[in-house]
């Protein structure tokens, strides 16, 4: 018999083996107290389908090239010529390879002595602290930090110490209290596009000697000349330890990187759980990735229009009320507050063609949740003035004036400003 796999809409075919109790409690916990009473029975992630004149923000293909003909025909090559090649855990490479060129090359790239290639972002993340950390470590973490971080200290089993976001002096008071340790932070921050003062946490972790990890998936293709990200536009690279990225970002593919040093890439690949026994990328995942680094090293162009199309629509929603969180990059958080107003603002934007990712818990905290616009380099100027239009439009309809954000906003700007050295003290 022939089994068919079921779109999703249509009734099962198959009844799966009964849940034990405390398992079915736990499931029905999600179905009633969010889908039931928080959304109504509906599915906060789940609005319209966007129409053919629908304007995509929820991409983090910054800078455009998830279609870039060379990179498309560099991974079709590859994938006619080898398949999927061998299908094996990355242990088992070395000598004359592709994937350990493409290392060395992402890793002059970005200015660092050598690196390696994970799966994802998530698995370079997770695979990293577990393998620096271990449960005498303490592990200073901005509140903000990407998940997958957090998830590295649990694989860790390490003890994980919280800062304020962004407050380097509450970082250093921390560090002041727990000894030293590794300081994890995002350069970008993927929830409200904010941005670490690096150079004050450099300071401090060299001060304090801390391992620094930076997570850069959001910095690296972006930020830099070349788009070496920011910790080496900064010329910070010899002094901070591990910078991890996600090449799912401005590089559109499917996996991750950590540089470090040449002596660290070989322990790492022994080490690390998920570099030993999850199998690692196909041939033609790396043509395409090689492919896209010379495109995002030359392609100059693409990193200009994003930051200007980012700077006017910053400025744009910033003039009309929104409180942007300090956003000083691509991602631009509308932050509605409460997970009903975020479907209002949700619904508000798709009737209108603007399409932006939900986030909520637990990827913000509770009532805090927000529609985050990811700006890329290919939105023309009438697209830029729609967005504009439509988020000035939906104001009065989404309750704007209301938002706990907005309050916050006109609070900050209503407040006498901080003299200057309060903000290092
Ligand atoms: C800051 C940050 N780190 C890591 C990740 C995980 O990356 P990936 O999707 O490649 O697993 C993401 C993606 O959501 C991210 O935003």
């Amino acid at each position: 018999m022939t089994h068919r796999v079921m779109p999703f809409h249509r009734q099962p075919l198959f009844r799966n083996a009964p849940e034990p109790a405390f398992l079915s409690r736990r499931v029905e916990g999600y179905y009633q107290e969010r889908v039931h009473n928080t959304w109504d029975g509906g599915h906060i992630m789940r609005g319209r389908h966007p129409g053919g004149d629908a304007i995509h923000l929820s991409s983090n293909d910054y800078l455009s090239v998830a279609r870039h003909p060379k990179i498309l025909q560099a991974a079709a090559d590859c994938l006619l010529a080898s398949g999927n090649g061998l299908l094996m855990s990355g242990i088992f490479l070395h000598g004359d390879n592709p994937l350990l060129d493409l290392e060395l090359r992402l890793a002059n790239f970005m200015g660092a002595e050598a690196g390696v290639l994970c799966q994802s972002g998530f698995a370079a993340n997770t695979g990293l602290i577990q393998s620096i950390a271990d449960e005498t470590t303490p592990v200073y973490v901005d509140m903000m930090a990407h998940m997958s971080l957090w998830e590295g200290i649990r694989a860790a089993s390490a003890r994980a110490v919280s800062f304020h976001h962004n407050d380097m002096a509450h970082l250093a008071r921390q560090i002041q209290k727990h000894g030293p340790g590794v300081i994890l932070v995002d350069s970008v921050y993927s929830t409200n596009g904010s941005v670490c003062p690096l150079e004050t946490l450099v300071e401090i972790g060299t001060q304090s000697g801390c391992v620094l990890v930076v997570d850069e998936s959001h910095s690296l293709g972006t930020h830099g000349s070349h788009g070496e990200g920011m910790v080496a536009a900064l010329g910070l690279c010899d002094q901070v330890h591990f910078r991890t990225a996600s090449l799912a970002k401005a590089f559109a593919g499917r996996a991750g990187f950590i540089s470090c040093s040449e002596r660290f890439s070989e322990y790492f690949k022994f080490e690390s759980n998920p570099a030993i026994f999850s199998s690692t990328l196909l041939p033609h995942e790396i043509a395409g990735l090689a492919a896209t680094l010379e495109v995002i090293h030359d392609e100059h162009w693409r990193r200009r229009a994003l930051e200007a199309n980012a700077a006017l629509l910053r400025q744009a929603l910033d003039d009309l009320g929104y409180n942007l969180n300090g956003s000083q990059s691509q991602i631009i958080a509308l932050e509605s507050g409460s997970e009903r107003q975020t479907i209002v603002l949700r619904d508000a934007l798709e009737a209108r063609g603007i399409f932006g990712s939900v986030f909520c818990a637990p990827a913000t905290p509770k009532n805090r949740a927000l529609i985050r616009l990811s700006v890329n380099a290919m939105l023309t100027p009438d697209a830029l003035a729609r967005i504009v239009d439509v988020c000035r439009e939906i104001r009065g309809e989404v309750g704007l004036a209301d938002w706990a954000s907005t309050r916050r906003k006109k609070a900050q700007s209503a407040a006498p400003a901080e003299p200057a050295e309060a903000a290092v003290a």
